[in-house]
């Protein structure tokens, strides 16, 4: 029997692990158990997807909670060292960029156990991002890297990691999104409480905005909130607001147009039917860069960077910057592109996870 950790702390994540726990399902010799470390414990950030991408209760609940990022990154450590101990997995999964997966990566090495990255590889060179050093030290650590994008590859390469145990098998969170736009277009939309605000709204852009860099500074919030502001005039934009950004909204004083429509944070199926759907979607997330590439729909990205650079070579993603003028033009730009330009980048295909539970078998086989 192999005994897997599927690990997962942060919103983000939920849409990774996913695809790769239903997949566990299918062997008989694998045992997969998911642990939560509640880096994100609301109901909206939290349980509320956990039900919709059909992901049953976690194994384990570590209830880290918020903190700075040396206290929660702690508090997931100490817990997570407890329950490896007890559990004895012979493999750690680990996904994304957010402090779980730095917190539990380092823990399980150090115990001896392997670990699995899924979404290695991906840099954007900017140390000033939380997640840049998140990534840096999982890969430094990993024995598995599944990469999502060439250039995953690549840099993996570039930091001397050897290519036998560098696997590009394509995106899971694009297998998450394949299966749930299934489920969507098969259901009646009228159950969303925003379904009422879609049909009344011809033309309109969805926004997402949490980035530390982005909202935690004054100047540069007011900055960007000017441009949503202007865009708003032309286009009415749907915004769920993040915690954070909620917060720092509410400490700024920050006015934002009464043409942009405020929402609690949305379940991913609630979001899901309203971004595939909008005109663009401007964000600075990162997964939603690479799901309006997947499925076509403008994306501008406000950052000055981004460690997805298949979304905007073959996708449909813009980069912005975080300048109101910057972001205008890019806006523009979006929306005057014709649809078919796009194409979905290789392996973007439902299959990831499908792939990675070869690999791992095939090892487990040879072992
Ligand atoms: C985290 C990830 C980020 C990811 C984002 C997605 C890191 C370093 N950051 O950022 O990569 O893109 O999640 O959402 O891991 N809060 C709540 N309820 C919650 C969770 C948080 O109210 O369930 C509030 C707290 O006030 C907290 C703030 O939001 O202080 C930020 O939460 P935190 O987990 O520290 O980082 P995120 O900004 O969510």
């Amino acid at each position: 029997m192999m005994k897997v950790l599927l690990i997962a702390g942060a919103r983000p994540n939920f849409m990774k692990i996913a695809p790769i726990y239903r997949e566990a399902l299918k062997y008989n010799q694998v045992q997969c158990k998911i642990v939560h470390t509640g880096q994100h414990y609301d109901y909206e950030m939290s349980e509320a997807f956990f039900e919709d991408l059909e992901l049953p209760k976690p194994d384990f609940f570590l209830s880290a909670g918020s903190g700075t990022h040396a206290f929660q990154t702690a508090k997931i450590m100490v817990a997570f060292e407890e329950l490896s101990q007890k559990e004895g997995p012979d493999l750690i999964i680990v996904v994304g960029d957010v402090n779980s997966t730095l917190a539990c990566s380092v823990v399980a090495k150090k115990l001896l156990i392997d670990v699995a990255h899924v979404e290695a590889g991906l840099r954007s060179f900017d140390l000033t991002m939380p997640e840049e050093i998140n990534r840096m030290v999982t890969d430094a650590i990993s024995d598995y890297f599944f990469v999502t994008e060439e250039s995953g590859a690549a840099n993996l390469v570039q930091e001397g990691k050897s290519k036998d145990r560098i696997h590009f098998v394509g995106n899971v969170m694009i297998d998450n999104l394949f299966y749930q736009v299934k489920k969507l277009d098969g259901k009646m939309p009228q159950r969303f409480a925003t379904s009422k605000i879609k049909e009344k709204l011809e033309d309109y852009a969805f926004l997402t905005l949490h980035r530390p860099s982005n909202v935690d500074t004054k100047s540069v919030f007011c900055e960007i909130a000017e441009a949503l502001n202007t865009i708003a005039d032309k286009m009415p934009i749907i915004f769920p607001v993040h915690p954070r950004t909620k917060k720092m909204m509410d400490e700024f004083g920050l006015g934002l147009s009464n043409d942009i429509y405020l929402f609690s944070p949305l379940s991913f199926k609630e979001s899901l039917f309203l971004w595939k759907d909008a005109r663009v979607v401007l964000t600075d997330s990162g997964g939603l860069q690479e799901e309006t590439t997947a499925l076509g729909v403008p994306c501008v990205t406000i950052r000055e960077n981004t460690e997805r650079p298949i979304t905007i070579k073959m996708g449909t993603n813009i980069l912005a910057g975080t300048k109101k003028e910057s972001i205008l033009k890019a806006f523009e730009e979006a929306v005057a592109r014709p649809k078919n330009q796009f194409k979905v980048p290789p392996k973007w295909d439902g299959k990831a996870a499908e792939r990675i539970w070869k690999i791992f078998l095939k090892k487990n086989r040879q072992d």
